[in-house]
């Protein structure tokens, strides 16, 4: 039988689109699909919950059926919603092709109900952590989340630096969630975002996240696959 560390020890690159070249959006996503991304990163901003206004479910189904792989595999479409109100958006984002959808509990206010939503509309449910929001908002509701976002940037714009205490806050998610997993036998996700970077990966890996989101980092560099064999390189080393 495998050593249980090892069971979470899959690890996932989510290029964050919000800064790819907005003109070119479904050619940027085929080319770190082709690189090597293991899901495409969607950042939902209205102006309101964060000061910045992005994209929605019309661009979201556009770029669908662009997020496969060469043999026509699927890649998930990973929305983080930072809107508010939430649950009007969610059956549109579903419908548009969305495979998961997070969003900030401070957004929602029955977070209970909108996790029901999202997963009654066919997707997996996350939960997304301000660097000063608490963990204690999963308190009552580990069975319903699929997926656990930590925020390492405030939310609203690419290329900011990442805040180390995420660090300690990935410790103790990953910590809820070994509890959850062993009740439940199901996976949850430990995504982090903002400020990811080849040189800071490993130790944002080796504090318990599995699933990483970078725009700048990937999107900033002309060559994204030699990007993302840099932040491979340095996740093969948590393995080691
Ligand atoms: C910030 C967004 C991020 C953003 C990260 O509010 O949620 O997904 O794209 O950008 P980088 O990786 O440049 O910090
Ligand atoms: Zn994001």
């Amino acid at each position: 039988m495998c050593p249980p560390e090892s069971v979470s020890m899959t690890f996932r690159l989510a290029p964050s689109i919000l800064s790819a070249d907005f003109a070119s959006l479904g050619e940027e996503v085929r080319a770190v699909i082709a690189a090597g991304a293991d899901a495409i990163h969607f950042d939902v901003m209205d102006n309101h919950f964060v000061p910045n206004l992005t994209i929605g479910p019309m661009v979201c189904e556009a770029l669908r059926p662009h997020c496969k792989r060469a043999d026509g595999s699927k890649i998930p479409i990973d929305v983080h919603l930072m809107v508010k109100p939430v649950d009007r958006i969610v059956p549109d984002f579903a419908k548009a092709g969305a495979d998961i959808i997070s969003f900030h509990p401070e957004a929602s206010d029955h977070v209970d109900r909108t996790l029901g939503l999202i997963r009654e509309s066919g997707c997996k449910a996350g939960l997304v952590f301000n660097p000063a929001t608490s963990l204690s908002y999963l308190d009552y509701v580990m069975d319903k989340v699929d997926l656990i976002l930590i925020m390492s940037v405030n939310p609203g714009f690419g290329g900011q630096k990442f805040i180390p205490s995420a660090l300690a806050k990935l410790a103790e998610a990953k910590k809820r969630i070994a509890v959850q997993v062993e009740k439940s036998g199901r996976e949850i996700w430990l995504e982090v975002d903002g400020g990811v970077k080849a040189d800071n990966i490993a130790d944002i890996a080796r504090a318990g996240a599995d699933t990483f989101v970078a725009g700048s980092a990937i999107f900033g560099q002309s060559d994204y696959l030699a990007t993302i064999n840099a932040m491979r390189a340095e996740l093969a080393k948590v393995r080691e």
